[in-house]
């Protein structure tokens, strides 16, 4: 790089319209470097232009190991006062370069590397991650078939108790819930608001093998599902169903089932308004209806919440939890599978 003409300078150069804040703040800048240089006698005070300083000096070993203090020309380059020297650069370094230069062009030569319009060159060694990819997972298909085929044909109820199924089941169930059911009801399956945990003994629609295989089979309230479990709840709010007297009693009403502080008064006028609108779904007590999947309103388990304030936006708006349902999406080998898995969490009936 040295002897080139190009002249790198510091924002020192003045010429050229510089604002008068940035010429004064140049100027500083430039009383600061000269006392530095000042300081520093070995970076030439002399007078001469900043481009022909003589540059600074570096030890090196000779053949015989011998050290000596060698001069070291600047390329003229100088920021700020920074010269930049024309040092060789380390031989370690150069080689290491050299080495990667002949690698891309053997790597360039033998694997897939340079991009065309359509697909890029395929390299002398034919080799593709796609096509190791497809034979990877073609291989655990096959692997998988006769397995997966079994577990197709044996009735639900009796995988638990062959070995080998029970075993495919926790694993692949686990994996296909990893992948698609836990983004709604969480990586250990317990669930969130408005997602229920699947977990517990608690179950909406039902807890057998079937009841969570038709779950997931045909989902809830899925419009795309002809036999999707479906059940709505009113709107007595927003529909004007009930007023918002109405609306407070009966709040108060199942904060009472639930056993939790209430207004007594109200909620005994509330008993009326449950009587009359919520048990045909919640049942006579409260305790719920699976087939409609009305929770039960009398234990500690709340989808939406149990505080006063999201009852009452529950029973205003009318809650409508959607579950996508699965077959069609995934193989009847996965459903039974993650069905199996879903069932042995611990509050499988
Ligand atoms: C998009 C979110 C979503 C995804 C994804 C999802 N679910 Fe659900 N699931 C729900 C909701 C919401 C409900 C409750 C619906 C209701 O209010 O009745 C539910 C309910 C259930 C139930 C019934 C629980 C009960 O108490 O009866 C089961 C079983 C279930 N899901 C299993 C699964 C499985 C297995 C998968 C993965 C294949 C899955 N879900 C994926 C949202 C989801
Ligand atoms: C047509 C049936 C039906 C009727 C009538 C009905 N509900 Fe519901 N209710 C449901 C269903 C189904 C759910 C669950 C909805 C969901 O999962 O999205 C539910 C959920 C609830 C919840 C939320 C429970 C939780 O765990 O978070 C409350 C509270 C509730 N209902 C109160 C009432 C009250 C009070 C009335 C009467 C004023 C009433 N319901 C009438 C079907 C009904």
């Amino acid at each position: 790089m040295a002897g080139t003409d190009d002249e790198h300078t510091s924002p020192g150069a003045r010429e050229n319209g510089t604002p008068l804040d940035r010429q004064a703040a140049d100027k500083a800048h430039e009383s600061v470097h000269a006392a530095q240089t000042a300081a520093n006698p070995s970076s030439g005070t002399d007078g001469e232009p900043l481009h022909k300083r003589p540059g600074g000096t570096r030890v090196v070993r000779d053949r015989k190991g011998v050290r000596k203090v060698i001069e070291v020309p600047s390329t003229g380059h100088s920021w700020d006062g920074i010269e930049e020297y024309d040092n060789p650069l380390p031989r370690w370094w150069l080689w290491t370069f050299y080495i990667t230069i002949i690698w891309a062009i053997g790597y360039v030569i033998a694997y897939p590397a340079i991009p065309l319009i359509r697909g890029a060159t395929q390299g002398l060694l034919g080799e593709t991650m796609r096509s190791d990819v497809a034979v990877e997972i073609q291989r655990f298909k096959d692997a998988n078939a006769p397995i997966q085929a079994k577990l197709v044909e044996t009735p639900l109820d009796q995988v638990a108790a062959d070995p080998e199924l029970a075993n495919y089941t926790s694993n692949a169930g686990a994996a296909v819930f990893r992948t698609w059911c836990a983004q709604c009801h969480g990586s250990g399956a317990g669930g969130a608001k408005g997602y229920p945990s699947l977990l517990d003994n608690d179950w909406l629609w039902g807890g057998t093998l079937d009841d969570v295989y038709t779950t997931v089979q045909h989902g809830i309230r899925d419009p795309k599902d002809g036999e999707t479990r479906y059940s709505e709840m009113p709107r007595f709010g927003t529909d004007e169903l009930l007023d918002k007297t109405q609306i407070a009693q009966v709040v108060n009403h199942v904060l009472q089932l639930g056993g939790q502080p209430h207004d007594a008064a109200l909620a005994a006028e509330g008993a009326t308004v449950f009587a009359e609108n919520c048990t045909s779904c919640h049942g006579e007590n409260g305790a719920g209806d699976r087939a409609q999947g009305a929770p039960n309103l009398t234990d500690a388990v709340w989808l939406y919440g149990s505080d006063p304030a999201t009852i009452t936006r529950i029973v205003h708006d009318g809650p409508f939890g959607v579950m996508p349902a699965w077959a069609g999406r995934l193989s009847e080998a996965d459903i039974r599978a993650v069905a199996s898995y879903v069932h042995s969490l611990g509050g499988g009936e």
